[in-house]
């Protein structure tokens, strides 16, 4: 791990010069970025938006070959490139806290590249005061947002795309201009499962492939979560984004507030 303005990050997923270059860095109008924090979904959306994007385009077998062959090239994580010259749009991601803090220690114990933590609870604190590789999700989630009613911004939940991936599918082609049929909707939906994408994992992500697909559930922080800390977070959450859209869309009464 390296530090960087504070935070830490894998050295193995960046480095200080990227971080440094992003200062200068200028985004073309048409590029789209997809944001999200570690383990709130990201690699699910991608797959989802790149299959939209792909049924829309109706690329022959041929151009599909050559994008997978022009990305491999590029020996970094591909990222999507498309919309309309002259609009920037942001896709951004988010999961209620108590699923992501779960997942990202499942993910901190089982990735080789993050340091173990010994216990729950001593992992639970460092997420709460935001010692974890990428920074704080109170701190993401409350820049986010600030910039909620940028008009070229959409925010989708993992939540709702779990409860009807196909709506949510739906929502995000709308935002992006892309038209496809219900018959595409639905065999994307199929195609972007869990357990399709966690089938096929060994092949699209290899060894890490078991710790990237884990559970894909809703509420699996009931396994964990202690009164006490059920509590320190419910407060936290009021005290960074109560109250807020990002808060209303996150429907953390609905995720995070009962037991059962
Ligand atoms: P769990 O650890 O709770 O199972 P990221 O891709 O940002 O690292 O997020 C990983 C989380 O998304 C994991 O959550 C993983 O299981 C879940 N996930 C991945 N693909 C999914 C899918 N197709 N449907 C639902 N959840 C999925």
């Amino acid at each position: 791990l390296f530090s960087y303005d504070g935070i830490v990050y894998p050295a193995a997923l960046s480095s200080p010069e990227t971080l440094e270059a992003l200062k200068s860095f200028e985004a073309r109008s048409n590029d789209v970025i997809l944001a999200g924090y570690p383990k709130t979904g990201t690699n699910w959306l991608e797959e989802m938006v790149r299959e939209i994007e792909s049924t829309d385009a109706k690329y022959t077998e041929e151009e599909m070959k050559e994008r997978i062959n022009a990305e491999k090239e590029l020996r970094m994580f591909p990222r999507l490139e498309f919309g309309d010259p002259g609009v920037f749009e942001i896709l951004l991601l988010v999961r209620n806290p108590k699923d992501t803090a779960v997942s990202y220690y499942h993910f901190y114990n089982n990735m080789p590249l993050l340091p173990s933590f010994a216990t729950w609870d001593e992992y639970f604190a460092a997420f709460m005061s935001g010692k974890l590789a990428w920074g704080s999700y109170f701190d993401h989630l409350m820049e986010w947002n600030r910039h909620f009613d940028h008009e070229r911004m959409m925010m989708i939940s993992y939540e709702e795309l779990k409860e009807n991936p196909v709506l949510g599918m739906k929502k995000i082609a709308a935002f992006f201009g892309f038209s496809l049929s219900e018959e595409e909707f639905s065999r994307i939906a199929k195609k972007t499962s869990f357990q399709a994408m966690k089938e096929k994992s060994k092949e699209t992500h290899g060894k890490f492939g078991d710790i990237l697909f884990r559970k894909g559930v809703v509420g699996s922080w009931r396994d964990l979560f202690s009164e006490a800390q059920n509590e320190e977070m419910d407060q936290k959450f009021e005290e960074c984004i109560g109250g807020t859209i990002l808060a209303m869309k996150i429907k953390y009464d609905v995720y995070c507030k009962t037991r059962k």
